[in-house]
């Protein structure tokens, strides 16, 4: 076993009523909070106005900006930092998926800089060596989804609205102060929302698994997390609204696929670093970006880890005690496939809305911004693999 670290500094709340924690603690962060919440649907679902509430009892006083729009762009976070300065804010609360929680730790990451745009810590910019980063403002992350894991990360994603590029942002002084997991938040969930939010779950666990930075403390999150998205997130589509059981577990699903590839030091491979380039240049939801890169790229890797390969083919439902390692590892193409079809997720990247012309900017991308997730593989990929891959996902 090879040595390995890991860090958790954020208090995690999770289960039904934890959203009430935040009035006991929320003073312990300042005096006023700026509130990040999803565009439309947290006032709509009153859980803006039940936040305000919380927070008042708590004696925080509440700036609002409930415009965060799927897949946060570096002109909004530049203009959100300027309202957080103006009103004179100690700290964020994100509120909503993973783009409210981005936008809360982005914000507060950049009003603790000495001015600019969040644009010169992009992959690229000026600054993006994160050299002599300030101590962000404190976070407080609220998640409403079961998906992108925001709330147990030290990532912020970001659309750089120049070049289409959707980097990541990553430092340790990123971790949320404190996150709140609540799965009362996301009974109300639309199925299409828990689908596309559910199989990036399913990502998170199984790339920080089979990337070649995963350790003992990550694989046995990961495989945990593998095992309760099988079991709950059919059940959670079809039924969410009513099956408290099946929210309660994809939201621990979803915070372990977090800290997986973040704070437990493991991270996504080929998988996520060529999904987020798809996200980049058509805006899909980002878990169903990854979709169709997962077979191929499985297909493309299974014989470099044949005992991981084939304890993600049993995981995943496929295979039995009758077949060797080997086999077992090489069925998990057709397991992930599989997969993919239970979950209504067996999807080509032309129904994402890619054309054969975008697969060049694309590919670019993928060796500007992710190059170092594209290394945590267990295979190399150089820029003609990306674009094998991209073409066979077409
Ligand atoms: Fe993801």
């Amino acid at each position: 076993m090879n040595t390995f670290d890991f860090t958790l500094p954020t208090k995690f709340y999770v289960g039904y009523g934890q959203l009430e924690k935040l009035k006991e603690i929320a003073g312990e962060y300042g005096k006023k909070a700026m509130i990040c919440a999803a565009k439309d649907t947290m006032r709509q679902l009153g859980f803006l106005d039940r936040v305000k509430t919380l927070l008042e009892a708590a004696g925080v006083e509440v700036a609002v900006i409930d415009d965060v729009e799927p897949n946060p762009r570096d002109i909004d976070i530049d203009r959100q930092v300027e309202y957080f300065q103006s009103e004179g804010c100690d700290f964020t609360i994100g509120l909503g998926g993973g783009s409210a929680l981005d936008t809360a730790k982005a914000i507060a990451f950049l009003a603790a800089q000495n001015g600019g745009s969040v644009r010169d810590y992009l992959a690229g910019g000026k600054k993006s060596d994160l050299a002599d980063v300030k101590q962000p403002y404190p976070v407080i992350c609220i998640t409403t989804t079961a998906g992108t894991g925001s709330e147990a990360t030290k990532w912020f994603v970001v659309t750089n609205t120049i070049n289409h590029d959707k980097p990541g942002v990553g430092h340790d002084l990123l971790m949320p102060s404190v996150s709140i997991v609540d799965p009362e938040l996301m009974m109300s969930l639309p199925a299409q929302i828990t689908r596309s939010c559910g199989i990036d779950v399913l990502f998170h666990a199984m790339e920080a698994y089979i990337a070649t930075c995963a350790n003992p403390f990550t694989d046995a999150l990961a495989l945990e997390a593998i095992r309760l998205v099988m079991k709950y997130l059919g059940r959670a589509i079809e039924n969410g609204k009513e099956d408290k059981e099946a929210r309660e577990y994809m939201a621990w699903a979803n915070t372990m696929g977090g800290i997986v590839i973040g704070e437990g030091n493991s991270g996504t491979v080929a998988i996520h670093a060529l999904g987020h380039s798809i996200g980049g240049q058509t805006n899909a939801p980002h878990g169903l970006t990854m979709c169709p890169l997962a077979v191929p790229y499985i297909e493309k890797t299974w014989d470099a880890d044949e005992e991981k390969y084939a304890a993600l083919t049993r995981a995943f439902g496929y295979g039995d005690d009758s077949m060797s390692e080997h086999e077992l590892a090489a069925m998990c193409p057709q397991a992930m496939k599989g997969v993919l079809q239970k979950f209504g997720c067996d999807i080509t990247m032309r129904d994402l809305g890619v054309t054969e012309d975008m697969i060049e900017p694309m590919t670019d991308s993928v060796f500007k911004t992710m190059a170092g997730v594209l290394n945590n593989s267990l295979k190399k990929f150089d820029r003609e693999d990306v674009i094998e891959l991209y073409k066979k996902a077409m």
